[in-house]
């Protein structure tokens, strides 16, 4: 039976970068259709605490901005890009504003009304705008109210990409995208979904390490569907790893945002000693790889589970005007933030590599479009500085809808394409081969290509890998798909690319550190990594 639909634009991923581009889209397109692989709220984005980088303190600068971005992707930004993402700080935040997002405001000396600016790590001045310390959620629902509105943009929940339709260029010189095979998860139907452009912006691959602070949907799809399409990905080596996420065994990766340390919170051991100023004179506010690395370094020494964030010196009150999520949050697990410290460890939180775009965030792959973590822009070389993720998505967005829009109207409706054909496969009667190897590749990623790597650890990781690739093709040509699987396909494959760009990194650069190279190479130019498909 078809389930054939055409629309202009089909976006995959409802987060900050997806409904961005979808409204940016909506007033000069017919049909603007955006899909989420759970509810529109199961985003990277809806769970954003600390902000989005922006200039607007009379201190600060675009230069400055510019020069802690570059300072914290350790020699592997694209200064262009670095600039123009920077330069956009401004304009995206009042756009946000217009949709109605409302950020934490103070009063200035003189009785104005100005925006107040969180601190994070590795920015030399307060420079993130915030709505408390829940900035996600009030993007996210404020995008999501407006895109509902819209009348021009469609939106799928529970509909997962199982894979792109690309066909020849009419000149045969490359690819270009037709559609999407997607399967609606509530009615397990695969549909056909033709579009003119297709957008990936499916968010990061983080789910490939067991401890994660991301949620369920960082599964690295689009990473993968570009990759077997035939787009070029780079720089995957650069896993970030935030270095406080709460530690307890009831909290499923909650985050303890760099927000704290930037109001002064410190890192201690259980006897309430620090030890930051011991690894960089930056202590709590050296960029994240340092910290993580750091905790990591004093847990594996001292066999310890944890280390403590404190934030008690301050006032009561301040805390919990500041961080009311997080000092909620805490208290359900009996932990009181005002009057004790908080049990934290490093946690898997943002994939820095992923499809190679160019400043429109176009891909290899004709009118393939990528926008927001599951792209490799340039922004981050080996190591995002906090908060300037958000910003990338806006400005991405941004800069996508200028070259659809300037595209579309010479880009001709798609041609007939097949339905999913699922004649010759069956329903599966071992899922459990599924959940055992979701687990698996979870927890060798976790020690073995984790926050320090060696070239046995990671040869060992690739080892799993190459086995679990031939269960799970084999798993895929004989069963129906689910959702569950098609994230286990998914993320073997972004688990391989990470393998694959960390074994040829032979240097300790930004975010990848190996003890075989606990060097940077300064011999030479910093290269990025791209793998070839
Ligand atoms: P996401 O917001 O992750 O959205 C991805 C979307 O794609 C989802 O809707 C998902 O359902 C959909 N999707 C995925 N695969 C498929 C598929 N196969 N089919 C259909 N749909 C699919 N950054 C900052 O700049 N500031 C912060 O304060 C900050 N805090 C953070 C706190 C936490 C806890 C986390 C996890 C991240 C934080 N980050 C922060 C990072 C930032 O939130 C993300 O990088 C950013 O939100 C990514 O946005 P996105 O739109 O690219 O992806
Ligand atoms: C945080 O609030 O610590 C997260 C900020 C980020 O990841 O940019």
């Amino acid at each position: 039976m078809p389930h054939s639909k055409n629309y202009d634009v089909l976006i995959v991923g409802s987060g900050g970068a997806g409904l961005t581009l979808a409204l940016k889209l909506a007033d000069h397109t017919t049909s603007v259709a955006v899909l989420s692989k759970f509810a529109l709220t199961s985003s990277s984005t809806y769970y954003a605490q600390g902000g989005i980088s922006a200039v607007f303190d009379a201190d600060d600068s675009l230069e400055s901005h510019i020069e802690d971005t570059l300072d914290a992707g350790a020699g592997l930004c694209n200064p262009d890009i670095v600039r123009l993402t920077v330069t956009h700080g401004k304009s995206s935040i009042d756009w946000l504003r217009e949709q109605g997002v409302v950020f934490t405001e103070e009063e200035n000396q003189s009785g104005e009304t100005q925006l107040h600016l969180n601190r994070e790590g590795g920015h030399s001045h307060r420079r993130v705008v915030h709505s408390a310390d829940a900035t996600g959620k009030a993007v996210s629902l404020s995008l999501i109210e407006r895109a509902r509105e819209h009348p021009s943009i469609e939106l799928f929940e529970h509909h997962s990409v199982v894979e792109l339709i690309t066909a020849p260029t009419p000149d045969r010189a490359g690819k270009q995208v037709l559609g999407a095979y997607v399967l609606d998860t509530r009615k397990n139907r695969v549909k056909t979904m033709s579009a003119r452009v297709v957008v990936l912006a499916t968010g990061g691959a983080n789910m490939a390490y067991i401890y994660s602070t991301n949620p369920h949907s960082s599964t690295g799809d689009g990473i993968a569907l570009a990759w077997r399409a035939g787009c070029r990905v780079s720089n995957m080596e650069f896993m970030q790893f935030h270095p406080t996420c709460l530690y307890h065994p009831e909290a499923r990766s909650f985050l303890i945002s760099e927000a704290l340390r930037g109001e002064g919170g410190r890192l201690v051991l259980a006897d309430g000693s620090s030890f930051m100023q011991n690894f960089d004179p930056r202590g709590e506010l050296a960029p994240r790889d340092i910290v993580a690395r750091a905790i990591d370094h004093e847990m594996k020494k001292r066999g310890i589970d944890c280390v403590y964030l404190d934030i008690s010196h301050k006032p009561a009150e301040f805390i919990r005007e500041h961080f009311p999520t997080i000092y909620q949050q805490c208290l359900e697990f009996d932990i009181d933030i005002t009057k004790q410290p908080i049990p934290v460890v490093p946690a898997a939180h943002y994939t820095c590599g992923g499809v190679l775009t160019d400043s429109y965030a176009r891909t290899d792959i004709k009118n393939l479009y990528a926008v927001g973590e599951v792209a490799s822009t340039g922004l981050h070389g080996a190591n995002r500085m906090a908060s300037n993720s958000l910003l990338e998505c806006l400005v991405f967005a941004e800069r996508a809808s200028e070259d659809i829009l300037l595209k579309l109207p010479n880009i001709p409706s798609t041609p007939a394409i097949r339905d999913w054909d699922e004649s010759k496969v069956s329903d599966s009667d071992e899922e459990v081969v599924v959940s055992h190897n979701w687990n698996e590749l979870r927890h060798f990623m976790w020690d073995y290509v984790g926050i320090v790597r060696t070239d046995k650890r990671l040869s060992r990781a690739m080892n799993r890998v190459e086995l679990l690739k031939k269960e799970i093709a084999e798993y895929y040509s004989h069963f129906r798909v689910t959702s569950d699987l098609l994230e286990l396909r998914n993320l073997v494959i972004v688990a391989e690319l990470i393998i694959r760009c960390a074994q040829q990194r032979k240097e300790s650069r930004g975010l990848h550190y190996t003890l075989d190279y606990p060097e940077t190479d300064n011999s030479k130019p910093p290269q990025n990594t791209i793998l070839m498909p």
